[in-house]
């Protein structure tokens, strides 16, 4: 974590509130620099998913990003944000024919999820340019939730019928600029790609070369991105397209991000507790894909003048679910009621998979730009959360 970023976090637990996401805009730059030095000249569509937050978004559009949309409601997020339809691709195995219509209007990319999918998106978007998403079925090394490039997912067209794909949908109307994969998320072994892109790159003997080559995200954090790039390129180079297209989330954001959260009991049962004011509600990912998150006592240092002992446990959240729990054996300053916990690497699919369960408001989220806490999105309140109910 940012030690300048670190620093300011009590201060921001204090002013906002906990639970608080907090994210440090100059570590996504850091990140964005990263990908552009080993990319190139790569075009880079940042998968708004993992954190759609409008502040960023409106950042990093500023910046020359541009975005992957997976709904109607990210379609309109990526135009708040500023950015003009060629920078914008709109992607998703069940798009609504509102979908289709609004992104012919704003002049964004679709992909194609399915091989006849073109004939009912050229009658909502006539003559629009198209990718279409090849499902390379292979083995993808990562949690099975997670894994999109196998031959049983839901995801895109197998390799044998992209080019029925691709004649359904120039035959329907529709302008096919590419083919786009995306094996998955959080992936590790980089022969995943490998073997992804080469099975992409040799369909141009069976469709011929087109000019965009998109491979899609879901690089692990650990990820050495200059090899991987090299390969993504040499991939299009051989497919004869002239573009190589990205889709990073988690790469981009995740490490830029907390999730603030205070302690309120300490409790033992055959297991040692600490339960925080956030939970499943806020950060589903622990309980959902068994995910590890980083845990830190911001307070430990600040309220004491001797340390503390550390102590190995479990950090509980509120909600009545025993899977609710957001770190196990966590080994921290013995915590106490009050203590301000940072659980790390948050800031990629934690805000934005955040839920009303059990009629919890959603969090504030804020952003340090330079020296500057900015709310980029103020805590809900109850009255919010009942509006859209009507027998009141
Ligand atoms: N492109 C497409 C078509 C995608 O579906 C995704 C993510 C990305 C790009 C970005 O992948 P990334 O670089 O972030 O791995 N909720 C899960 C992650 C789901 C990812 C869904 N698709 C999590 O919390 O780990």
């Amino acid at each position: 974590m940012n030690p300048a970023f670190k620093s300011r976090l009590l201060q921001a637990a204090n002013t906002f509130g906990t639970p608080l996401y907090a994210y440090d805009w100059q570590t996504i730059q850091q990140q964005l620099e990263r990908l552009r030095t080993a990319f190139g000249e790569a075009r880079l569509f940042y998968a708004m998913k993992a954190n759609p937050s409008l502040g960023i978004l409106k950042r990093l559009s500023a910046l020359g990003v541009g975005f992957e949309a997976v709904s109607g409601g990210e379609l309109e997020r990526a135009v708040i944000a500023g950015a003009t339809g060629n920078e914008i691709v709109l992607n998703g195995p069940g798009k609504l024919n509102a979908d289709y219509q609004r992104a012919r209007e704003i002049g964004a990319y679709l992909i194609l999820d399915n091989k006849l999918e073109g004939t009912r998106a050229a009658s909502h978007a006539f003559g629009t340019q198209v990718l279409i998403r090849v499902n390379p079925g292979l083995t993808v090394s990562t949690h099975d939730h997670l894994a999109t490039g196998n031959a049983s997912s839901k995801f895109g067209v197998a390799l044998h019928e992209v080019p029925e794909a691709v004649s359904n949908a120039e035959r329907a109307g529709l302008e096919v600029i590419g083919l786009q994969m995306h094996i998955g998320s959080s992936i590790t072994d980089p022969h995943d790609y490998t073997d992804a892109l080469e099975c992409m790159a040799a369909l141009a003997n069976q469709i011929g070369s087109r000019r965009v080559f998109d491979m899609g995200g879901g690089f692990g954090l650990d990820f050495d991105l200059a090899p991987l790039a090299e390969l993504a390129w040499d991939a299009a180079r051989a497919f004869g397209a002239s573009e190589l297209w990205v889709e990073p989330g988690r790469w981009l954001v995740a490490e830029s991000g907390v999730l603030l959260t205070t302690v309120l009991e300490r409790k033992s049962t055959a297991r040692s507790f600490a339960v925080v004011d956030a939970g499943m509600t806020e950060l589903i990912r622990p309980m959902m894909y068994g995910a590890t998150h980083p845990v830190e006592s911001l307070s430990a240092d600040a309220r004491d003048n001797a340390p503390r002992e550390t102590v190995t446990l479990d950090i509980a959240g509120p909600a009545c679910e025993s899977g609710d729990i957001l770190a196990k054996d966590a080994t921290l300053p013995d915590p106490q009621a009050g203590d301000v916990l940072a659980i790390g690497v948050a800031g990629a699919y934690g805000s934005s998979m955040s839920s009303h369960y059990l009629t919890r408001p959603r969090p504030a989220e804020v952003l340090l730009d330079g020296e500057t806490w900015v709310p980029l999105r103020r805590r809900e309140t109850l009255a919010e959360l009942l509006l859209a109910e009507t027998d009141l």
